[in-house]
C-alpha cells in the first residue's frame, strides 16, 4: 500500500480492535417507492394475507397510484435519505428495480432517477427494469388485457429503456396472480436480446417453475424460494444461477415458512441474501438484520451469512471482479463494525454497530466518534 503513489495523499484511518467487511452487496431492493404502506401492516396483522390486500386494490398497485402522482423530486428525496440508510448500517452496493411505475412514463421516471442517484450520491447502484412486477389496473378486466400489457412490455418498454442503458438486468415477478412461466419466459428473452440479463422473483408465494425457467435462462438470479422443491434445489445446485434469499419478506409477512437455505446451501447452489427494501413486503434496508434473520430462521452459519451478503451478493449481480471482497485489485468497500467478534454482527439483532462505511477508499458514513 505505502509502495502506490495515491498513498502519498491517503488519509490514515485507524480502526483498531474492530471487525472489517468488505461493505454487503445488497442485490435486491426496490429503492424508488413514493410512501410506506403501513396502513396495510395493521390489517395483515389481523390476518389478511398478502394477496387479499392485493385483490382488495392495496399491495403492488397500491404503491403504483402513488408513485404514479409523485413528482421526481420527492422519490428522490425519499429514496436519497434511505439511501443514506443503508451506508450507515454497511452497504455500499445495491441493486435497485422499476416495478411501481408500470406505464411508459412511470417506470422511465424511476430508472431516470437510479442514473440521477448513481451520479449524485457514493454508493454504487445497479439498476434493474421490472415492468413485468404485476398487470396495471388500465389493462385488467378485458380478457387479452394481461397479454396486451406483456405485448407493450416486449415491443415498447424493453426497447427504450434499453436504447436509453437505463438498467442493466431485466427482473419478472413469477407468481400466482402476477405474471405465468410463459409470459416470463417471454420478456426475459425479449429483455436478453436488448441486452439485459435475467433475473426472476421466484417460488415466493405458490411454486410455479420460475427457479427452473430461471436456471433454463441462464438467469443471474432467481430470488425468494420459499416454495422450492427438491429437483428445483438440484437444478440450481448445478447451475451458476445465484439462490437469493429475503427473510425480511416472511419475517415481515408473519410467515412460518422460510426458503430452505441449509438444503440449498448443503447441495451447492450459490446462496445471497438481500433486503428485499419495499413497502409491502419488506420494509428495511438493514443488511445487519438480514444477517440475524439468516442465521436464527435459516440456520445459516454468520459465515455463511456474510459470505452470502458480499461475494455471493456480488456474484448475483455480475461484479464480483470489482466488489463482495477485499483483495487487491477490487474497489475498497468496506464497512467496519464496533464489534470483537464477527459474529457478534448478527447476533445483536435490530441494533447497527456499523461504526464506519468506506466507498472507493472514501468514507461514507461514521459513527459520531469515529476519528474523522
Ligand atoms: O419482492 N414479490 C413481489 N415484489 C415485492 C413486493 C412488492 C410490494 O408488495 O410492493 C417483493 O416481495
Ligand atoms: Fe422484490
Amino acid at each position: 500500500m505505502e509502495a502506490l503513489p495515491e498513498a502519498k495523499t491517503a488519509d490514515n484511518l485507524f480502526v483498531g480492535g474492530r471487525v472489517v467487511l468488505p461493505g454487503f452487496v445488497d442485490s435486491h431492493t426496490h429503492l424508488v417507492h413514493a410512501a410506506s404502506r403501513a396502513e396495510e401492516y395493521e390489517l395483515k396483522i389481523a390476518g389478511a394475507s398478502y394477496e387479499e390486500i392485493a385483490r382488495k386494490g392495496g399491495g403492488i398497485l397500491n404503491s403504483v397510484k402513488r408513485v404514479r402522482a409523485a413528482t421526481s423530486e420527492a422519490l428522490k428525496k425519499r429514496a436519497l435519505s434511505a439511501l443514506r440508510e443503508f451506508a450507515a448500517n454497511g452497504t455500499t452496493t445495491l441493486e435497485a428495480k422499476s416495478g411501481y411505475g408500470l406505464d411508459v412514463t412511470s417506470e422511465l421516471k424511476i430508472l431516470n432517477l437510479h442514473q440521477e442517484l448513481l451520479r449524485e450520491q457514493p454508493l454504487e447502484i445497479v439498476s434493474t427494469f421490472l415492468g413485468a412486477h404485476v398487470v396495471p389496473t388500465e389493462y385488467r378486466g378485458t380478457p387479452g388485457g394481461p397479454q396486451r400489457y406483456v405485448s407493450m412490455l416486449i415491443h415498447r418498454l424493453i426497447p427504450e429503456v434499453a436504447e436509453r442503458k437505463l438498467a442493466e438486468f431485466c427482473d419478472v415477478f413469477c407468481d400466482r396472480g402476477a405474471f405465468s412461466r410463459e409470459q416470463s419466459k417471454r420478456i426475459l428473452q425479449a429483455g436478453r436480446q436488448w441486452g439485459m440479463l435475467p433475473r426472476l422473483h421466484a417460488e415466493q408465494l405458490s411454486r410455479t417453475g420460475a427457479a427452473q425457467l430461471a436456471v433454463q435462462l441462464k438467469a443471474a438470479s432467481c430470488d425468494h424460494l420459499e416454495k422450492v422443491n427438491k429437483s428445483d434445489i438440484q437444478a440450481l445446485a448445478k447451475s451458476d444461477t445465484v439462490a437469493t434469499l429475503l427473510p425480511g419478506c416472511d419475517f415481515h409477512l408473519g410467515l412460518k415458512e422460510y426458503a430452505p437455505a441449509r438444503a440449498l446451501i448443503d447441495a451447492g447452489a450459490i446462496v445471497s441474501l438481500a433486503t428485499d427494501y419495499n413497502p409491502g413486503t419488506s420494509p428495511t434496508l438493514s443488511m445487519p438484520m438480514i444477517l440475524s434473520l439468516a442465521c436464527a430462521q435459516l440456520r445459516m452459519t454468520p459465515a455463511e451469512a456474510i459470505a452470502a451478503a458480499t461475494i455471493n451478493a456480488a456474484y448475483a449481480l455480475r461484479r464480483e471482479k470489482s466488489i463482495g471482497s477485499l483483495e487487491v485489485g477490487k474497489q475498497a468497500d468496506m464497512a467496519v463494525f464496533e464489534v470483537a467478534d464477527y459474529r457478534e454482527i448478527p447476533y445483536y439483532f435490530g441494533w447497527s454497530h456499523c461504526w464506519m462505511t468506506v466507498k472507493r477508499g472514501r468514507v461514507i458514513h461514521a459513527a459520531e466518534q469515529a476519528p474523522i
